[in-house]
């Protein structure tokens, strides 16, 4: 038996906010959504990788790629992000991939600092403004 393919969806004109978009789940949600003609505004901490990401957008065609470097576990950060993604105009996708499985280790040999990270970045920032359905 065939499965029954879903419709290509043309997202030409579409502005897409994809964290973790420097590698893993965030990288071939970027890839996918430009391919389908989206915009991509690619964000995550490691510029290099991002602009891999873009490399890749570009090569395919499609839409286009942004880079933007962001730690989104700094608050402040996430508000400068916010203020480069709006010059692209109003996203209306987003992708949360960014995100950190840790750190693995008895509680009394952990640093709380790497708690108060891993709950900015997986907790806190899927919900900041970043997200493009928050008023300016
Ligand atoms: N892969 C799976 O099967 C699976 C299953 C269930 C849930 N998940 C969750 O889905 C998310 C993505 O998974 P993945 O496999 O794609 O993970 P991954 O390969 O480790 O990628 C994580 C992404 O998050 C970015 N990132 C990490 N810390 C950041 C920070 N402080 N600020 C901005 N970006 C940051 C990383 O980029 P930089 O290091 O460049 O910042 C990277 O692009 C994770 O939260 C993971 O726990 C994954």
């Amino acid at each position: 038996m065939i499965a029954a393919q879903p419709p290509s969806p043309d997202l030409t004109g579409k502005l897409a906010v994809i964290t973790g978009a420097s590698r893993g789940l965030g990288r071939r949600a970027a890839v996918r959504l430009a391919a389908h003609g989206a915009t991509a505004l690619l964000v995550a901490r490691t510029e290099s990788a991002l602009a891999e990401t873009a490399r890749t957008i570009q090569s395919r065609g499609g839409g286009g790629a942004v880079v933007l470097p962001a730690d989104l576990s700094d608050p402040s950060v996430v508000d400068n992000l916010k203020a480069s993604a709006r010059q692209h105009g109003r996203a209306s996708i987003l992708v949360n991939a960014a995100g950190v499985f840790g750190p693995i280790q008895m509680i009394k040999d952990s640093d709380p600092h790497l708690w108060i990270n891993t709950q900015m970045l997986n907790t806190v920032a899927p919900t900041s403004p970043v997200a493009p359905s928050c008023p300016t």
